[in-house]
């Protein structure tokens, strides 16, 4: 679906996200993810985002899972479609290894900058995969991901680009990989149900899809549990962009957290 091109939907988040709040932390490198953010918006006409609220609320929600896992001793994070995600920059710390998988074109693009920008890159390792046809446990096996080492996995707006069975099949694979004591930090997109749910998922899926990057899956609300649970992830908690538990928001966002 991306071809060779990079992910104009995950450039377009990394845009929003230079003026976001962060969750601040005692380490790492906030001016190396703002530098790489502010280079991706350079190249970026944002329209009136109608999404800011929601991707402001989702980005603080993945900024407080990564610097409580690392404040807990999680020493090894893997980054699942990361984008242009810089948190491997913002809250880098030593003896902390962190991995990014994503579509080979995407990250090329952001290697690129980053090279450029001359930013320096320890504690980061890079795992080209398409989710929807490569393996991803040979992918991070391959670039030294320690599977008896427990890692938080993230997977931030990247779920609904990834057909359900490959979605499926790529949880599997990650499971796999994770030791006990990993954890799934995932957002999940729900079957929308109602009208003002139904109307918002169909603005967005006509704003993804314009720019070539459909969206082409999400879990039926009943669902989510046993989805998650077929790969091996229990799930902990699923809130909505408000923090609201899921069986009680008519949203159809979940952020969930799952252990293996
Ligand atoms: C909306 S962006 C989100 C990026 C990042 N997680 C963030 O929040 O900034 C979606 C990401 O999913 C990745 N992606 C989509 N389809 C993919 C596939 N089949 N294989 C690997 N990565 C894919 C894109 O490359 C992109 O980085």
């Amino acid at each position: 679906m991306l071809d060779g091109t990079a992910s104009a939907t995950a450039q377009g988040v990394a845009a929003q996200r230079l003026t976001f709040r962060r969750i601040p932390a005692d380490h790492g490198r906030p001016d190396d993810d703002q530098r790489l953010l502010a280079d991706v918006a350079a190249g970026v006409e944002l329209p009136d985002h109608p999404l800011a609220r929601y991707l402001q609320a989702r980005t603080l929600f993945f900024d407080q899972v990564v610097v409580d896992a690392i404040a807990a001793g999680t020493t090894q994070l893997v980054a699942v479609g990361a984008g242009y995600d810089g948190r491997s920059l913002r809250y880098a710390r030593s003896g902390v290894r962190w991995f990014e998988l994503d579509h080979p074109a995407t990250q090329a693009d952001k290697r690129a900058r980053l090279d450029r920008l001359g930013v320096p890159l320890d504690g980061l390792t890079f795992a080209p995969a398409d989710f929807t046809t490569d393996d991803v446990e040979s992918c991070l096996a391959a670039t030294g991901h320690d599977p008896a080492r427990p890692t938080l996995f993230t997977s931030e707006g990247v779920s609904g680009y990834v057909p359900l069975d490959a979605l499926r099949e790529l949880l599997a694979a990650l499971h796999r990989t994770a030791a006990p004591g990993s954890s799934f930090a995932i957002e999940v997109p729900l079957e929308p149900e109602g009208e003002a749910e139904l109307e918002r998922r169909a603005r967005i899926e006509g704003q993804v899809a314009a720019i070539g990057e459909p969206l082409v899956s999400a879990v039926p609300r009943g669902e989510l549990r046993p989805f998650l649970a077929s790969a091996g992830w229990t799930v902990r908690s699923a809130v909505d962009p408000l923090g609201v538990d899921v069986d009680e928001s008519p949203r159809s966002t979940a952020f969930v957290i799952a252990t293996a």
